[in-house]
């Protein structure tokens, strides 16, 4: 029973007012959020939610826009403008001087810290190139290192904890994605290897590792509309659900990780994926996406 009460609570996310007991102790513990490439899509969601939680926030992405647009969603939920820092975290100057921003920004301290930014590209190891493998290392791996690193000493002290955006492509291998698939696996291991260095410090650092989320990635990564469209009907085959999903549930499952209802979880990678990642590959076709769903979609 108290299980399901608290599994009923996190995923409702009720009314700031109706929250008692113990979950007021998960919004106290919010002050401070701090993400990582928050201008559209998860990123974007995860902020909107942790702000009704009540959460004081700095947020980053490069688009000034965008950021100061669900800077304003944020300040309409909570009364709250949280912290925008526009910058490239592939630039370590500009990392620096964000990092520092949300730091002086929030009286020095630090209690979370969201790694959400990321870009994938397409091809397998016949068409990626030098420059992409570069390109996505840099930012969706070298980003995470450097801002970690910076984080550390105030989370430390805080006893906060870090949560990751990895992918499915981190805990499962697909054609196609090849330098995406690197990186997120990196992420993982990433993940698992700082939680027991930060173990000790009562630091607790996890990811989550979603499927095929309804966001801007992959058209930013060169899809057309109709590919696009494409790619998510095949998650009717590719997800064990029969869905893509929703920045929202992935913004859900961080919320929980970085409450005190997951105390207890440490260097854990969290498939948010409609059960992709249980699927048995036979079961799936090569037409239905079974080899590369995303590398399929695209016409040649
Ligand atoms: N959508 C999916 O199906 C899916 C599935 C699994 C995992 N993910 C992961 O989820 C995370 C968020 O992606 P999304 O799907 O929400 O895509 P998105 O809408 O494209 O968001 C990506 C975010 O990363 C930021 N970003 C990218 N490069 C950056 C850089 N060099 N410096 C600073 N910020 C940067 C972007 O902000 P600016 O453009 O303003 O810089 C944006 O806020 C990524 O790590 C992605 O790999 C997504």
């Amino acid at each position: 029973m108290h299980v399901e009460w608290e599994f009923c609570l996190m995923s409702g996310f009720c009314d700031r007012s109706e929250l008692s007991g113990p979950v007021c102790a998960w919004i106290s513990h919010l002050q401070g959020s701090f993400f990582k490439g928050a201008s559209s899509g998860i990123g974007a969601s995860t902020a909107l939610l942790f702000s009704k939680l009540g959460a004081a926030l700095a947020l980053t992405g490069r688009n000034a826009a965008n950021l100061e647009k669900i800077g304003q969603k944020c300040e309409a939920v909570s009364g709250k403008k949280p912290l925008l820092l526009t910058g490239d975290l592939t630039d370590d100057e500009d990392t620096k001087r964000i990092f520092k921003g949300a730091i002086d920004g929030h009286s020095g301290k630090l209690d979370i810290l969201v790694n959400n930014a990321g870009i994938i590209a397409l091809g397998g190891i016949q068409k990626a190139t030098l420059e992409q493998y570069d390109r996505l290392m840099a930012t969706n791996v070298r980003s995470m290192f450097h801002l970690t690193q910076l984080a550390v000493p105030y989370l430390i002290e805080s006893k906060g904890n870090i949560v990751n955006v990895s992918s499915i492509n981190g805990l499962r291998a697909f054609a196609g994605v090849l330098t995406y698939s690197i990186s997120k696996h990196a992420i993982d291991a990433f993940t698992r290897c700082v939680a027991l260095d930060l173990a000790d410090k009562q630091v607790r650092v996890n990811c989550v590792n979603p499927g095929v989320t309804h966001t801007e990635l992959h058209r930013r990564a060169g899809l057309n509309d109709k590919e696009y469209d494409a790619y998510l009907k095949r998650a009717r085959f590719t997800h064990a659900l029969g869905r893509h999903g929703q920045p929202e549930e992935v913004a859900d499952c961080i919320a929980f990780l970085v409450s005190n209802q997951a105390s207890f979880i440490t260097g854990a990678c969290i498939p948010v994926d409609g059960g992709r990642h249980a699927l048995c590959p036979s079961s799936l076709s090569r037409e239905e996406g079974g080899v590369s769903a995303m590398s399929q979609a695209v016409e040649d």
